[in-house]
């Protein structure tokens, strides 16, 4: 079922590819996904909170919006379950990544040090 999902995610994260088992996994621990042909995102709501897990464009796809569209189909969605802030965390050297959650409104709240194989982790919210 998540074979599809498998494969985008490995052309996203060639380095850190996750499984189509890994996706299950997230979807029975309470996660939701979106997936379609060219991108995918993550997401989890708890209480009033919301944090999103994992985003990702196909690099044939990039620079079209879609990664601003799926977050804001989550945003009305954590919105509409009742969600008030919704977190992430992202590389410090991400700049693509990084520049998307700043454009859609997200600001840093702190850093991680080192989280990333020895990349700083900068944790972003956005209040809704
Ligand atoms: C980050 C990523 C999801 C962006 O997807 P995308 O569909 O290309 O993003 P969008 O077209 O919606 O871009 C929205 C904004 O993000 C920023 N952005 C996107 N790509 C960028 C780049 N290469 N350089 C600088 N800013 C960028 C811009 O502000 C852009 O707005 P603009 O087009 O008006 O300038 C994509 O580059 C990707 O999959 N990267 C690999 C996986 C990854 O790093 N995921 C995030 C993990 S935290």
């Amino acid at each position: 079922m998540y074979t599809e999902l498998e494969n985008l995610h490995k052309s996203c994260f060639p380095n850190k590819p996750w499984s189509a088992s890994d996706f299950a996994d997230l979807k029975k621990s309470g996660c939701d996904i979106i997936a379609s042909q060219n991108g995918f995102i993550v997401w989890r709501v708890v209480a009033d909170e919301a944090e999103i897990i994992t985003i990702g464009v196909h690099p044939d796809a990039r620079k079209n919006g879609i990664a601003c569209a799926m977050l804001t189909l989550v945003e009305s969605d954590v919105k509409k379950r009742g969600g008030k802030k919704i977190f992430l965390e992202v590389a410090e050297n991400n700049i693509p990544a990084r520049r998307l959650y700043e454009t859609n409104g997200y600001s840093q709240i702190g850093i991680r040090p080192k989280y990333y194989d020895g990349i700083d982790a900068i944790m972003m919210e956005k209040v809704l």
